[in-house]
C-alpha cells in the first residue's frame, strides 16, 4: 500500500515536472524552466555554477536517467547508452536532429578485395563530452578546432554549446526575436504552438541560441537566428509518412558560426552551394523525385530537406509543415541540414542518408544489412550494419523502403536527379 502510494506521488510529481499531459511534456516551456530540475543549492556535483552531475552533458541527459537521456524511445531523449546498445542494436530514438547514441557505434567491413574498411562512431556526428556518460568523449581527430575553419575548442563542446539551458531567447508576437520584452508563455517549436498574443512571447526553435544570447560552452555567440518548426510527435518511426516539419531561414548560417569555411563562397574550400536558392531545374526535380527512375508526386522528404531563407514567421512555418504536398521553387534553398543532421546520424559525418561507401540505400526493396533476408549481395551494401542499424538509421521501424525505389540509389538525387 505505501510503494502504491509512493509511486502515485512520483507519478504526480513528475505529472507536474513534465506536464505529462497527452503528447506534450513541458518542462522548459520554451524557456527558464524549475531552477532545481538542473540546479543543486548545497550539494551540487558540478565544480562549477551548482548543477545536478558533474557537467553541463551530464546534466542533460546523464547517467542514463536524467531527462534527455532516458534509455526509452521518448518524444525528448536523444542519448542512448552503450548499456542499452547490444551489438547490432540501434540507439533507440528517431529524431530531428539524432541519437547521440550513432557516436558510440564503429562498423568494420570489406568493401573489396580483402582490406577491411572501418567507420568509426566518432564521424557519426557531434562528440558532446559528457564526464558521467561512458564513451561519451572529444572527438579523437577533431580535437583542437571544428573542421571546416572555425574556432572553439572540441573539448568543450556540450548541450549548452548550442542550446541555451536557460531559453531566454524568444519570438515576439510582433515577430520580432529578443532577449526580453514580454514573457514567455510557452515553447515555439511545435507546429501546435501556440502564437503570442500583443505582451507574450514564445520560446525560438528548441532553446537554440540566437543573436543576444550569452555564449554557453566553447564560448560561441552567435549573430543568425535558426527558424524552423516540427509536429510535437517528432520522435517517431517515419515508415509510411515524414514527420511533419518545415525549416525557415537562418538555419545554415547557424551552422556556419562554427563552420564558416562551409558557407562562404570565398572560401579555399571548393564547397557544394549551401543557402543558395534551387534552380528551375532543381525544383522541378525535388517537386517530381519520389526514388531512382520513379516520378510522381512525391511530398517534403526529410532524408533531403530544404529551407526557405525568406520565412521568419511562426505562422507560415507552421502552415508549411502542415502542408507536405507543397512543392519546392527556386525560394527554396540547400542548406546544411538538406544533408547531415543536428546532433548525429547512422552515417559518417552524420549524413541524414548513406552519402558515402557505395551506390545503393536500398536492394531489392530492402535496406541492407548483413543479416538481410534478400540476397547475397545486400551484405556488401550493409556497409557492417545489421538491418536494425540501417533502417533505424533513416528512422525507420520497417526494412521496407517507403517511398523509394526497390534498387535506390543516393538521395543527392532528390534535387538532381542523376539515376
Ligand atoms: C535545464 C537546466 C537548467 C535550468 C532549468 C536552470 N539552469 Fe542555470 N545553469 C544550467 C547550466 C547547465 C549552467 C552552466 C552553464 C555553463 O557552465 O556553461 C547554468 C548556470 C547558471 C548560472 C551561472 C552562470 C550564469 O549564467 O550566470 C546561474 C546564475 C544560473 N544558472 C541560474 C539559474 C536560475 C536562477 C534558474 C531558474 C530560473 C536556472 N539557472 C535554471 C542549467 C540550468
Ligand atoms: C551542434 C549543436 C548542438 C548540440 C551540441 C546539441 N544540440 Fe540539440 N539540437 C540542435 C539543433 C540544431 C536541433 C534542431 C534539429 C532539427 O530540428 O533538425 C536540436 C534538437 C534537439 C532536441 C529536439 C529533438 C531532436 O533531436 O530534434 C533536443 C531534445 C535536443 N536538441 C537536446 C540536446 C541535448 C540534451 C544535447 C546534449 C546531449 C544537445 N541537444 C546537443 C543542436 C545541437
Ligand atoms: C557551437 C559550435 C558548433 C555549431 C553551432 C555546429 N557545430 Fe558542427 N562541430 C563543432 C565541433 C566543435 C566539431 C568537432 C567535434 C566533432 O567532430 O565531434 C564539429 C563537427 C562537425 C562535423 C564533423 C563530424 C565528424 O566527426 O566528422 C559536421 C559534419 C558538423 N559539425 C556539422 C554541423 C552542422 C550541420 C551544424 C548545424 C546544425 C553544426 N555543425 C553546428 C561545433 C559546432
Ligand atoms: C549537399 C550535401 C551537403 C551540404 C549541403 C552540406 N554538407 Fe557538409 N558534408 C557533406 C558530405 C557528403 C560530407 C563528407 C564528405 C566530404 O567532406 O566532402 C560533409 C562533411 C562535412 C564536415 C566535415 C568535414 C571534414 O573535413 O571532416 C563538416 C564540418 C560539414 N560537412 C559541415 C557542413 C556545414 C556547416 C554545412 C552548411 C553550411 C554543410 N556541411 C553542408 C554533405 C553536405
Ligand atoms: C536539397 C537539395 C540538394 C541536395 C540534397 C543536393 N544538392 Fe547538389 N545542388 C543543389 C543546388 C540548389 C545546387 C546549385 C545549382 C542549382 O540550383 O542547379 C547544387 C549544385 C551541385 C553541384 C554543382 C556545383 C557547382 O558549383 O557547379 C554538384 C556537383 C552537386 N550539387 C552535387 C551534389 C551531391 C553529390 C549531393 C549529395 C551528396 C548533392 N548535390 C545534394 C541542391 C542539392
Amino acid at each position: 500500500m505505501k510503494i502504491v502510494k509512493i509511486s502515485m506521488l512520483l507519478v504526480a510529481v513528475m505529472a507536474v515536472i513534465f506536464g505529462l499531459s497527452g503528447t506534450s511534456f513541458a518542462f522548459h516551456s520554451g524557456g527558464v524552466a524549475e531552477c532545481m530540475g538542473c540546479h543543486n543549492i548545497h550539494d551540487a556535483k558540478s565544480t562549477s555554477s551548482l548543477l545536478n552531475n558533474t557537467d553541463t552533458t551530464s546534466t542533460c541527459a546523464g547517467g542514463g536517467t536524467s531527462c534527455h537521456g532516458e534509455q526509452s524511445a521518448g518524444s525528448y531523449h536523444i542519448l542512448t547508452t552503450a548499456a542499452s546498445m547490444p551489438s547490432g542494436s540501434a540507439p533507440l530514438n528517431k529524431t530531428p536532429g539524432g541519437d547521440f547514441g550513432w557516436l558510440l557505434k564503429t562498423y568494420t567491413w570489406i568493401p573489396r578485395g580483402t582490406t577491411a574498411e572501418t567507420e568509426e562512431g566518432h564521424t557519426h556526428g557531434h562528440n558532446v563530452v559528457a564526464a558521467d556518460i561512458p564513451g561519451f568523449v572529444v572527438d579523437p581527430v577533431n580535437n583542437a578546432t571544428p573542421p571546416g575553419g572555425g574556432s572553439m575548442d572540441p573539448n568543450q563542446l556540450s548541450c549548452n554549446s548550442c542550446h541555451d539551458q536557460h531559453g531566454q531567447l524568444r519570438r515576439l508576437s510582433t515577430g520580432a526575436i529578443a532577449m526580453t520584452g514580454a514573457p514567455i508563455i510557452g515553447s515555439g517549436s511545435y507546429t501546435n504552438s501556440t502564437a503570442p498574443a500583443a505582451g507574450q512571447a514564445v520560446g525560438i526553435y528548441r532553446l537554440l541560441r540566437g543573436p543576444g544570447s550569452e555564449a554557453g560552452d566553447g564560448g560561441t555567440t552567435f549573430t543568425a537566428t535558426f527558424n524552423a518548426v516540427v509536429a510535437s510527435t517528432y520522435n517517431r518511426a517515419e515508415d509510411t509518412a515524414g514527420t511533419a516539419m518545415a525549416f525557415g531561414a537562418g538555419v545554415s548560417d547557424w551552422c556556419a558560426t562554427c563552420h564558416p569555411d562551409m558557407l562562404s563562397a570565398t572560401s579555399a574550400k571548393h564547397t557544394h552551394p549551401t543557402n543558395q536558392g534551387f534552380s528551375t531545374t532543381v525544383a522541378d526535380n525535388y517537386n517530381a523525385y519520389i526514388g531512382s527512375g520513379l516520378t510522381g508526386n512525391p511530398a517534403f522528404d526529410t532524408l533531403a530537406p530544404y529551407a526557405n531563407d525568406n520565412i521568419t514567421d511562426l505562422a507560415v512555418l507552421k502552415a508549411d509543415a502542415n502542408n507536405a504536398a507543397r512543392d519546392a521553387s527556386t525560394t527554396s534553398r540547400v542548406m546544411c541540414l538538406s544533408c547531415h543532421r543536428a546532433h548525429a546520424s547512422g552515417f559518417g559525418f552524420m549524413t541524414r542518408s548513406n552519402m558515402l561507401g557505395n551506390e545503393f540505400i536500398a536492394v531489392e526493396s530492402l535496406f541492407p544489412g548483413t543479416d538481410a533476408a534478400g540476397i547475397a549481395s545486400q551484405a556488401k551494401y550493409a556497409q557492417g550494419r545489421t538491418v536494425a542499424e540501417t533502417k533505424a538509421a533513416y528512422n525507420r521501424s520497417t526494412a521496407a523502403t517507403w517511398p523509394y525505389a526497390s534498387y535506390q540509389r543516393s538521395l543527392c538525387n532528390k534535387c538532381h536527379a542523376k539515376d
